[in-house]
């Protein structure tokens, strides 16, 4: 019973520097895509050092970028950078555990719009570029974010691809 009760505190205890959020069940599967079956696309991200720096590009120019800035004032960036790193990590089959929300919860009421996602892919492909990652290991993560569009987005364009 007190491991169950100190299991319930620690999954609601925020990480250090960031924010609470409201409880919710962890599991990878809020990861949102499967993980890759062997390590192949994970060294070519240059591992856990690569992706850290990917993850900070990315959060770094999406909030500087003016198409999208505004979606991302005033968010908790500590625990954005550290989920992502975590699902990026899960996916890349690099051996992390996801602890983040799902992919619709963790964009509710936000409004994101097609153009906002085309705009944040842009920025994922300007920070693996940065990092020197080969186009084709690029396009595999890509294919496994696509479909998470349908949960991110919730205003989509006439023409969106579905
Ligand atoms: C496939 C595309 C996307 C993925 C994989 C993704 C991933 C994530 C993750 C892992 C989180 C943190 C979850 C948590 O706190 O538990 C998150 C939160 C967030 N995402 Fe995304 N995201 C995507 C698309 C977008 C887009 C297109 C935007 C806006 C342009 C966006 C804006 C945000 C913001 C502002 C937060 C912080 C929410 C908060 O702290 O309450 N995301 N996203």
């Amino acid at each position: 019973m007190i491991a169950f009760l100190m299991a319930a505190l620690l999954q609601i205890a925020p990480s250090p520097g960031e924010e609470p959020v409201a409880p919710y069940v962890q599991s990878d599967a809020n990861a949102g895509a499967t993980p890759f079956g062997d390590r192949t696309t994970w060294q070519a991200f240059h591992e856990e050092a690569g992706v850290a720096r990917i993850v900070d590009g990315l959060v770094t120019r999406n909030v500087a970028d003016p198409r999208i800035s505004d979606i991302f004032k005033g968010q908790d960036l500590v625990r954005l950078r550290r989920t992502l790193k975590e699902q990026f990590c899960y996916i890349l089959a690099g051996g992390c555990h996801y602890s983040g929300r799902d992919m619709r919860s963790a964009h509710a009421d936000m409004g994101v719009q097609d153009a906002d996602m085309a705009a944040l892919v842009e920025n994922l492909q300007a920070a693996m570029r940065e990092e020197g990652v080969n186009f084709a290991a690029q396009n595999r993560l890509l294919a496994k974010l696509a479909p998470m569009r349908r949960d991110v987005v919730k205003i989509r364009s006439s023409q969106g691809i579905r």
